[in-house]
């Protein structure tokens, strides 16, 4: 009877170590603490291509129900991380786990109704139509060789609708404007229905309003359809904006993880971009904003770019609220 309490106890206190083992402290986005549960992690991870080392002892955690923002110079290798992150590359070493479980031991069906990719630079053949396009977002449901079933024809729909693209349904990919296509492939990883969604550079090469567009979009389906959202981004503002966490990686390594104020600071921006910048809060929001002045390491980096005529005294300092 004794030993049968004792079994329990321990049992207990196993599964509150474990489920604590899952869950991060972090500063939620209203700046107050509060604990985000994990659902994906990599655990001690090097990516390789042939022999070359791109990646190394990459152990990140990404925040169940957030939006995270992978950032970095270019070819530090944010594409090979989500790449290996959502099963397209097999790591050199460690794991990706997915509720603890390796996803690179799992089918392909298996981990593609937990994970969606949007790539970098995505291209459709000449004439797939959006409706079309979107329907291989179904593939992990189907049984059968291009069998949809009603289930999958309202996913569909669903995807098209929900990304503003039901006036396009019927056009060829190719014949869109960049933001819609952007919007045209967010639907099809969106038809598979997965909690997650990693998307590679969703605003490279869209004008101001079309990077604006969707990035809402992926803010919707993060407050409203409670996606987890990974996703390379360039400009450190939109990340600051849009992301509850980031991660900084330089030469495929986190050089800063935390929430945009912890990133986004002078001494991380200088290390990961090689770049001066001041940091000021968005006037709106109060999330930190980067305005980069010079290139780091130049002796007289502050009066190439005028900064002098700055009164650094004056400048306005960030504070954890809207943060
Ligand atoms: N298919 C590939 N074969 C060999 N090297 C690659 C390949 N793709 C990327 N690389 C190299 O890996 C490094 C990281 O690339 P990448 O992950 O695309 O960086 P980022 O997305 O940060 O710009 C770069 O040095 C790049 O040249
Ligand atoms: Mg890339």
């Amino acid at each position: 009877m004794t030993m049968s309490l004792r079994t329990i106890i321990i049992s207990v206190l196993l599964i509150i170590i474990f489920v604590q083992k899952d869950m991060l402290s972090a500063q939620g986005a209203a700046g107050g603490a509060c604990t985000i549960m994990i659902r994906l992690k990599t655990s001690d991870l090097a990516i390789s291509y042939d022999d070359r080392l791109i990646v190394q002892n990459l152990n990140i955690s990404i925040p169940q129900g957030k939006v995270t923002a992978l950032v970095g110079a270019n070819g530090s290798g944010k594409s090979t991380i989500l790449k290996t992150m959502a099963r397209i590359m097999n790591p050199s070493h460690g794991n990706v786990l997915l509720d603890g479980k390796s996803i690179h031991k799992q089918s392909t069906k298996e981990v593609a109704k937990q994970l969606a990719i949007l790539p970098q630079n995505p291209t459709a053949p000449d004439g797939l139509t959006v409706s079309e396009l979107v329907s291989y977002g179904r593939f992990p449901y189907q049984k059968g060789f291009g069998s949809m079933s009603k289930e999958d024809k309202s996913v569909v729909q669903w995807s098209i609708e929900a990304t503003g693209m039901g006036e396009f349904a019927e056009r060829p990919v190719d014949q869109l404007s960049g933001g819609q296509r952007q919007r045209a492939w967010i639907a099809m990883a969106l038809a598979q229905e997965t909690d997650i969604l990693f998307l590679d550079e969703p605003t490279t090469f869209l004008d101001m309003a079309h990077q604006l567009e969707v990035l809402h979009l992926l803010q919707k389906l993060n407050e409203k359809n409670n996606r987890t959202i990974v996703m390379v981004v360039h400009d450190l503002n939109h990340a600051a904006r849009y992301a509850h966490h980031m991660i900084a990686i330089k030469s495929g390594v986190v050089r800063g993880e935390g929430t945009p104020i912890e990133v986004i600071t002078p001494d991380i921006m200088r290390d990961v971009f090689n770049i001066e910048a001041d940091i000021v809060p968005d006037p709106r929001t109060g999330v930190p904003l980067c305005l980069p002045f010079a290139l780091a390491g130049l002796p007289t980096a502050d009066k190439v770019l005028g900064g002098d005529a700055v009164d650094k005294g004056d400048k306005p300092s960030l504070t954890a609220a809207g943060a």
